[in-house]
């Protein structure tokens, strides 16, 4: 048995060496029979898989492999608090944010349940206050627009919810979501708000990220020149934070009687449910987040204790590793027919593509083989309409994850029968494809024939939810966090760091002091000196 991953052992090389073979295999031509027991059911999600490219024995030999990389032994290990982010030094505890009060998880020695459950209670009482009015701005006016500041995990989590979970939102307040550094996207904001009915919310882990900082700051001089002052006052009564650093929260101005806090053990990408969701709470209300929060909990149990060849996330983690390590399908097209989840492929973009973007594993070794796949998306029938084509006729296979909710919140005639038969009929032909046979059958023009034949064979899975509420989402959620847990467990990688991304941070600190100067560019390569060099001539 390997320590680090799977792909050392035995059950890999096995796989390795049948999966020849299957990449010319066509899902048409599998023993369909075995295939209508292809669904599985955890938290009310229902993951249908029988359009995949596998049959028994690759489900078997992906359960094994799962076993011998010691999926489940890991997954305890994370439940409990160790030290699983290697690189980090540190528990990865997402899970602890939905668990019930009563429980107890010991970081270090330390029960951090009860923690979590007060910011949880202060989160709420901040969110009452708002949506109650009993909370004004610095002139005395309710608060009716929350500014998100934050980016990446303190962004792209909070946008998507706020987004997926409209329905349940209070109207009369709107959030917004400044993430980019580029100044268009906060000023665009500042257009659209009344500065004297607007809480901020500067939400950054670690309190030091550039583009955080700026845009809180940015934020601060239009409040003070909207109020035409600068009192510490003011700063109360629009800026709270999300933070783990209480030095520089209090640095920046802002009281910590007003930050609400997370720790070192929630990394940024699973982290909506933590205070990072504070702007998705006073969207929807304590309640309702707390639904959410029992959908995430619900999932995590079915996780844990769902056999293997039964359980959700691990199935459609072994089904993505079989696609991208064996099959060599390097991408996922993240499908939703449900308008709601519009933001849902780009939440998924940094949830997996950060955490398992990586060709090192634990133990430092390079990767020889094919780990995490590219995700991307949109909302069905709109990318239909667009990148579909390629979906279906490209010279790449692109495996599929189609999601579809049985219910809508907005019937209107027979909108929402007319969104399922396009979903159902495209993984239909994303699986099955239609043949010159069937082509000719229909009596199609010889000569289109070819240009009309659809290969198929597209690895798909159906995700079928009854209708997108708090529960649902954060049941969806926690799915997809638990399938990356089992891919990175099985590929050896540590999916809870981001190295890949910090030395980019510090090139493009590097980079800002020469724009402006006339300083040597000597110590840059020469393309990088020649953009300098082009922007300095050209601003
Ligand atoms: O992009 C890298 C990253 O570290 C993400 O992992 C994180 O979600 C984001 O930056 C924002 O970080 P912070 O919340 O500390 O501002």
């Amino acid at each position: 048995m390997t320590t680090c991953g799977a792909v050392d052992s035995a059950q890999w090389h096995a796989l390795t060496q049948i999966s020849g073979d299957w990449r010319a295999r066509h899902i048409r031509d599998l023993d369909q029979s075995q295939r209508a027991g292809y669904t599985v059911t955890g938290a009310g999600i229902s993951l249908d898989y029988s359009r995949q490219r596998v049959d028994d024995e690759i489900l078997n030999k992906l359960v094994e492999l799962a076993k011998v990389a010691d999926v489940e032994g890991l997954r305890d290990a994370m439940f409990r608090g160790e030290h699983i982010n290697t690189t980090e030094n540190r528990s990865v505890l997402h899970t602890a944010l939905r668990r019930p009060a009563t429980d107890s998880v010991l970081v270090d020695g330390h029960n951090v349940i009860p923690d979590v459950h007060d910011v949880l209670r202060r989160m709420r009482q901040l969110a009452d206050d708002i949506r109650s009015g009993a909370w004004v701005g610095h002139t005395g006016k309710r608060i009716t627009h929350i500014v998100n500041i934050g980016i990446g995990g303190s962004d792209l989590g909070p946008v998507m919810a706020y987004e997926a979970l409209r329905h349940f939102s209070d109207r009369t307040i709107t959030c917004h979501f400044v993430s980019n550094v580029d100044s268009t996207d906060l000023a665009e904001v500042l257009r659209r708000i009344d500065l004297e009915q607007t809480l901020f919310i500067v939400a950054s882990k670690t309190f030091t990220t550039q583009e955080t900082m700026m845009n809180a700051s940015s934020a601060r001089e239009a409040l003070f020149s909207a109020l035409g002052t600068n009192a510490h006052a003011a700063v109360a009564k629009h800026f709270v934070a999300v933070s783990v650093n209480a030095d520089k929260v209090a640095e920046f101005g802002i009281d910590t009687n007003h930050m609400f806090g997370f720790w070192d053990w929630v990394g940024g990408r699973y982290s909506m449910d933590s205070a990072i969701g504070l702007s998705t709470m006073i969207a929807i209300g304590p309640k309702n987040f707390d639904d959410m929060l029992a959908g995430f909990y619900a999932m995590d149990q079915h996780f844990q204790t769902a056999p293997l060849e039964n359980n959700a996330p691990a199935l459609l983690g072994l089904l993505g590793v079989w696609n991208r390590s064996f099959l060599n399908i390097p991408n996922v097209a993240v499908l939703p027919y449900d308008q709601y989840l519009k933001r849902f492929p780009a939440y998924l973009q940094q949830l997996i593509m950060e955490s398992n973007g990586k060709s090192v594993n634990k133990d430092g070794k390079h990767l020889d083989i094919n780990t995490g796949a590219m995700y991307w998306g949109e909302p069905g029938t709109n990318g239909q309409h667009s990148f579909y084509q390629m979906l279906h006729q490209g010279t790449s296979y692109i495996a599929c994850d189609v999601i579809v909710a049985v219910k809508t919140f907005n019937p209107i005639g027979n909108h929402h029968e007319v969104l399922m038969s396009n979903a159902l009929a495209q993984a239909g032909v994303f699986a099955f494809g239609r043949s010159a046979e069937e082509l000719h059958e229909a009596g199609v023009d010889a000569e289109l024939v070819p240009h009309k034949v659809m290969p198929g064979n597209r690895p798909t899975n159906v995700i079928t939810v009854t209708q997108m509420d708090p529960f649902t989402l954060g049941a969806l959620v926690a799915l997809y966090e638990h399938m990356v847990f089992v891919q990175g467990v099985v590929w050896g990688i540590n999916s809870f760091d981001q190295w890949g991304v910090e030395l980019g941070k510090e090139m493009a600190n590097k980079i800002s002091r020469y724009l402006t100067n006339n300083e040597s560019l000597a110590e840059f390569d020469a393309a990088t000196a020649r953009s300098i060099q082009w922007y300095r001539d050209n601003r």
